[in-house]
Parts: structure tokens; sequence; C-alpha cells
């Protein structure tokens, strides 16, 4: 077993290039999810993986189509190899299903990003990309893993696998979730392993134990029947923009607070032992206000750090307000209808129906007079928080600290995943976050990039964690 271990970190480390590659050919497929015009490049994106799947040994490799009430989805991709001998105990052994996904967001703006977004390009040990670290390279570390262990075990894995690769994560994981509802036999497994977090700092291995939940919403506004001039219509007519402006001002106040009644109810604070480890961890709040996020001061609720304010507390933000005049120059005119798009991210024990709920009633109440408002809910994940008092976890940081020489961190993430609570709720079983990101990737941003050093160590980790399942 041990020496088929050392043999597939081998085959990792000779086939280091060839392994960047293959991740480059892969990330020159836009997958954007969310863009209609890029159905056809998401499908090839998921053909790709499918593929290699295929190639490696894996079995019963086949894109699964999803549907959902709203529109078809994304195809899922799924594999498996489970036969794995069981131990010298007799003992079956268990199985892991290794979650990624293949789809990335929307990579404007163009012209920020030094090389294009979907030109994948080395520089510095990093490789830029959309979908460099999100997902596409750490799901591909899944990939390179199995192919390493197979590679080392002549066609055979030293556990149980099953893989299933989403679509459609950047739009909220319908698809996979309805799959999961209604086929989580197909996924029976002991544990599932989650690749698509980050690493608190450089060189410091990480687990994510819990993560956000979100409701991602859109208030459209209407006022008048048409698009107006502005001036002879103008002190007569109601401004959607106004209306919704007005309306976002009441949301959140300036010290970060969410102003819709009651949706702090079910918010649980973080244990004592938490809230003292996360105290524990190496950050200079600001050096994170410089040189991440790059604004003149950090905000949100006094009293509480950065750490406590990101992962477990909800918060609520505007993404963006299409409609209206955006073209270059001026137009004058009265819109007859504006959108904004909002969204709230959730902390355990808050339920996305009850905070929806919620929030669209406190926005209809507050509706400046002579503006329709319609307030829509596009996708939602529950928060989830993951047990560490499991074998796997043990595993995951016994791994990590033969490729990195340190003990693991637990951490929460402030993002989300929507399926993790699914597998947790739906298949009972633990899940392992364990992640590769830097906090300076720039995830969903231009110049996105993964660390190469840590695609390799990523690998070897996820190589010796298999192993350790195994053992
Ligand atoms: N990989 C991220 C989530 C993440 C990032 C978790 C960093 C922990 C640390 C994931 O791809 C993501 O971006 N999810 C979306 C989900 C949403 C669209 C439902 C998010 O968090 O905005
Ligand atoms: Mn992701
Ligand atoms: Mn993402």
């Amino acid at each position: 077993m041990t020496t088929t271990m050392t043999a597939a970190v081998a085959f990792g480390q000779g086939n280091k290039t060839r392994f960047v590659e293959e991740l480059k050919a892969l990330l020159r497929i836009p997958s954007v999810s969310t863009a209609p015009e890029h159905v056809e490049d998401v499908r090839r994106a998921a053909e790709f993986v499918a593929a290699e799947l295929e190639r490696i040994g894996m079995e019963n490799v086949r894109l699964i189509e999803t549907t959902t009430v709203k529109r078809k989805g994304h195809p899922l991709v799924y594999a498996d190899w489970l036969h794995a001998a069981p131990g010298a105990d007799g003992k079956a052994k268990p199985t892991v299903l290794c979650y990624g996904h293949y789809d990335v967001q929307p990579a404007e703006p163009l012209d920020e990003w030094k090389t294009p977004p979907f030109d994948p390009t080395e520089r510095d040990g990093n490789i830029y990309a959309r979908g460099a670290v999100d997902d596409k390279g750490q799901m591909w570390m899944h990939v390179k893993a199995l192919e390493s262990l197979m590679a080392a075990g002549g066609g055979k894995l030293p556990v149980n696998v099953r893989v299933i690769i989403e679509g459609e994560e950047e739009v909220g994981g319908e698809g996979i979730a309805a799959f999961v509802r209604e086929h989580g036999d197909h996924l029976k497994a002991d544990v599932a392993l989650v690749s698509d977090t980050e690493m608190f700092a450089p060189e410091l291995p990480t687990l994510c134990v819990g993560l956000r939940g979100m409701i991602y919403t859109e208030i459209e506004a209407r006022g008048s029947k048409v698009d107006l001039h502005s001036g002879m219509y103008g002190g007569a007519a109601p401004n959607p923009f106004v209306a919704l402006a007005q309306v976002i001002a009441k949301l959140k106040d300036e010290n970060g607070k969410i102003l819709i009644p009651g949706f702090y109810d079910k918010v649980q604070k973080p244990t004592a032992d938490e809230l003292k480890a996360w105290k524990a961890l190496p950050f200079d709040e600001e050096h994170y206000r410089e040189t991440e996020v790059g604004s003149s001061v950090l905000t949100g609720e006094p009293g509480l750090s950065v750490q406590e304010r990101t992962w477990a507390r909800p918060t609520l933000d505007v993404h963006g307000m299409p409609g209206g005049f955006v073209g270059v120059g001026a137009k004058t005119v009265i819109p007859a209808k504006a959108l904004a798009k909002v969204s709230m991210r959730l902390v355990p024990d808050m339920t996305p129906a009850e905070s929806f709920a919620k929030y669209k009633a406190y926005v209809e109440s507050i509706a400046p007079k002579g503006v329709q408002l319609e307030v829509r809910l596009i996708h939602a994940g529950d928060p989830i928080v993951v047990s560490t008092d499991n074998v796997y976890v043990k595993a995951a940081t016994e791994a990590m600290r033969e490729v990195f020489g340190k003990e693991t961190v637990f951490v929460r993430g402030g993002g989300s995943i929507p399926i993790v609570g699914d597998f947790v709720r739906e298949l009972k079983i633990p899940t392992v976050m364990m992640g590769f990101g830097l906090p300076d990737d720039n995830l969903h941003a231009p110049n996105e990039k993964f660390h190469l050093a840590n695609f390799h160590r990523g690998i070897e980790s996820i190589v010796r964690f298999l192993s350790g399942v195994a053992a």
C-alpha cells in the first residue's frame, strides 16, 4: 500500500508539465455557466473531463443531464471505480465521493486582465485564467491524483471512488441538488472530498469546516409605462433607479447591520473554541485591508473580527443595477424599469426560505410610491458547518502534514458551495473541504490565478488522503 502511494506521488512529480498542459486545455474552454451563449462550451468542458476520467481508467463514466424548473441545466460528469480490495481484516474499503465543478464565473471586465481569461498563461509560478483555481484547477487535482494512483496501482485504486463534477455551481447548483435528492443512492459513499476552498495563508494547510449559505435575488422596479424624456417628465414621473436606491439604502445601515426585521433571529454564535482558534490564526488586518481588499477602511459590524464578520455573520450585497442608460456619454431618459441584483449570505441556523420571505416582505413594505417592485429569488443555498470529529478529517490533516510539514488550521469560508449542505443532510456523510487556493488568487475577479506549487501539492495531498483513508 505505502509503496503504491510512494509510486503515485512519484508519478505526479514526474508528470507535472503534462498535468499543467492538460489543465490549460481545459481552461481554454469558456464554460461560463450563467451565459446562454456559452451552453455549448459548458458541455465541451464536461466532455473534456469525462474523456479524461475514461482514459485514466475510471468506470461508468457518463454525462448526466439535469433539468430544473427554470431551464435545462448543464450536465453532471459522473464516474466511479468500486473494486478496492478488502483490507487484511476482510473489511470493505470506504468509498470517497470526489466533488468539483467545471463551470466558471463570467470573465468580465475583460480589459482588466493582463492576459486574456481563456488563454491560460504562466507567470511567476502561477497560472492565470478564469477558472484556474475556482474550480477547474482544483477539480483537475482530483483527476490527476486518481490518475497517479491508478498508474501506480496497475489500474487499481486503494479505495472505492465516485466522482461527481457539476457544471452549474456558480449559478446555484440546482441540477446537482435535484440529482442528490432523487438519486442519492447513485452517490452512496462514506465521505465527500471537496477541493473548492482556500488556504488561510501561503504554506498553511487548511481545512474549511463551514460555509455561508446564500439567497441571490433581483428586485425589479417599474415606474412609467415607457422610457420618458427626463426634461419633459422629470418632476412628475417616478424614477425606478431612485426608488431602488431608496430601498437599498434601507436594507443595511452604515455599521453593516441588515435592517430586515427578524433577519438575525436564527444566527448562531460561533463556539468559544472556534473564536479562540480564529484569534490564533496568522492574520494582519492592515495587510488584508491594503493588499486584498484595497480600500481605505474595512466596513462591517463593530466589535467583531474580520473572521467573525466574513464567516459567522450574515451580510447583504448589491452586485449590479442593470437597466437605463449605461453607454458612453449622456442620455437624458427616465427609464421605465430598473433592476437591482442583491444577495444575502446566510450562516447557521438561518434558512434560505425564511430569510427570503422576511426580505421580500420588508422590501415590499418600503416600496416608494408610484413604483411597483417585484422581488424574485434567483437561487439559494444552505449554510453549513461540518463535523471535524471523524477519521476522514484526521486522514486529511495527516496527508497535508506530510506535504506541507505543518499542522492544519481549521477555518470557515465566507463563500458558498450549495451542494455541500446536501451531502451532509441528504447523503448523511461527512465532508472534507481540502482546498489549495490562496487569499490573493482573485476568485471571480480579473486575473484569477492558481499557484502552481499548490496545484502539485494539492495532487500529492489528495493521493496521500485517499491512501490514508484506505489504510
Ligand atoms: N469556490 C467558491 C466558494 C468558496 C470560495 C468557498 C472561497 C470558500 C472560500 C464557489 O465556486 C463560489 O464562488 N460559490 C458561489 C456560490 C453561489 C453562486 C451560489 C459564491 O459563493 O458566490
Ligand atoms: Mn468554486
Ligand atoms: Mn466560484
